[in-house]
């Protein structure tokens, strides 16, 4: 059996923690890690006993089964390419580039090679969102009418992340749209989005805003809303309610759910709500890095690729001119 050596190029918050999950996956036999600060990557390795490379080249000429791409998402499309041109299987952190022009350079390059590459968009792994595509395609809804998403982190990112992450549609409602696009099968044809600045300066600095609402319209008439936020004191708040003519199936309505009622009599004990991303879709990253594994083996497509990343990607870019222009905005009008 041939050696699996995977290769992990940024060891930031999410990178860190894929680097951990690589270690624990069956089959995988070494791991070695790279980051433009030398000394992340010399700490992560050294945690988790794994090697390190000095920088990105020295990496990617690692003899490497597979290469997972978490570091800052302006630098996605240069290390894609660099990967796929050297034949690398690529798993890459949403989204593909910060902007439309970037996605649609790594599109095309991905489209022409035979090398796959998989997105990281978790939440088709999780268990409650394939429950409720399930539920969808197996008509026990009816007709889906309405949608409601929410992404609600209790604390913003760090301050430096926000210049280079793409802003709130791109770099978190992004995950909405692709589950969206994923549990209903439809497309997205028109967005109105709004957004608002009332924590951190850091925000408003780079163009970005720490609050935001959308509204989607799928082209079979569906409704969808999209609430995002940085500052949601009472816990970590992942959700979708898929609401149909005969049934809903909702998400992330569990003990942890970070929801107080206020009803008399309604019993106030719960779990403590999810810190983050990292505890509340842990299971998800693990199946979906399993996942990369069969796609880098060939025994499996990608299941997220980067023409789809793309579609997700479109409706952030409509969100963004939306509530730049204060107007409804068809994502004809963003498509390239
Ligand atoms: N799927 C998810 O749930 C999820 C969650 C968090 C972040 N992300 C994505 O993962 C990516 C990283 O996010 P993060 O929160 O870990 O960021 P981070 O800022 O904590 O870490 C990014 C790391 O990349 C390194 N880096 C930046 N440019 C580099 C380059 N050109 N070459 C090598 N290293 C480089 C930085 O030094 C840093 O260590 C982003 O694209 C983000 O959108 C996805």
């Amino acid at each position: 059996m041939s050696t699996i050596r995977l290769g992990l190029a940024g060891t930031g918050r999410i990178g860190s923690s894929h680097a951990e999950t690589l270690t624990t996956l069956p089959g995988v036999d070494s791991v070695i890690v790279a980051d433009a600060d030398a000394q992340r990557a010399r700490a992560t390795a050294d945690k988790l006993d794994i090697e390190f490379a000095p920088d990105i080249d020295a990496l990617l000429a690692a003899d490497l089964t597979g290469l997972i791409i978490t570091t800052a998402t302006d630098s996605h499309p240069e290390l894609i390419t660099a990967a796929v041109d050297r034949g690398i299987p690529v798993f890459c952190e949403k989204p593909i580039a910060a902007d439309i022009l970037g996605t649609l350079a790594v599109v095309d390059r991905v489209a022409s090679s035979p090398v796959p590459v998989q997105i990281g968009f978790q939440r088709r792994f999780d268990a409650g969102y394939r429950a409720a595509r399930a539920a969808v395609a197996s008509g026990d809804l009816g007709w889906v009418h309405t949608l409601r998403a929410t992404t609600l982190d209790p604390a913003p990112p760090p301050a430096e992340y926000i210049p280079r992450s793409g802003g709130i549609f791109r770099d978190c409602g992004v995950h909405d749209f692709d589950i969206i696009r994923w549990v209903t099968g439809r497309e997205v044809t028109e967005v109105y989005a709004t957004g608002a600045n009332r924590g951190e300066q850091f925000f408003a600095d780079s163009g970005d805003v720490d609050t935001a609402a959308v509204v989607l319209r799928l082209d079979d008439g569906a409704l969808a809303t999209v609430s995002l936020g940085r500052y949601n004191g009472a816990g970590y708040d992942v959700r979708l309610e898929v609401l149909g003519s005969q049934g809903n199936a909702i998400v992330g309505l569990d003990d942890r759910a970070p929801l107080h009622s206020v009803e008399p009599g309604y019993p106030a004990s719960r779990l403590p709500a999810y810190p983050g991303f990292m505890d509340r879709f842990h299971p998800a990253y693990v199946e979906e890095l399993a996942a990369f594994l069969e796609v880098a083996a060939g025994t499996r497509p990608s299941p997220c690729t980067p023409a789809e990343a793309l579609e997700a990607f479109y409706i952030a870019e409509a969100c963004e001119q939306s509530r730049r222009e204060s107007r409804p905005v068809r994502i004809s009008e963003v498509r390239h």
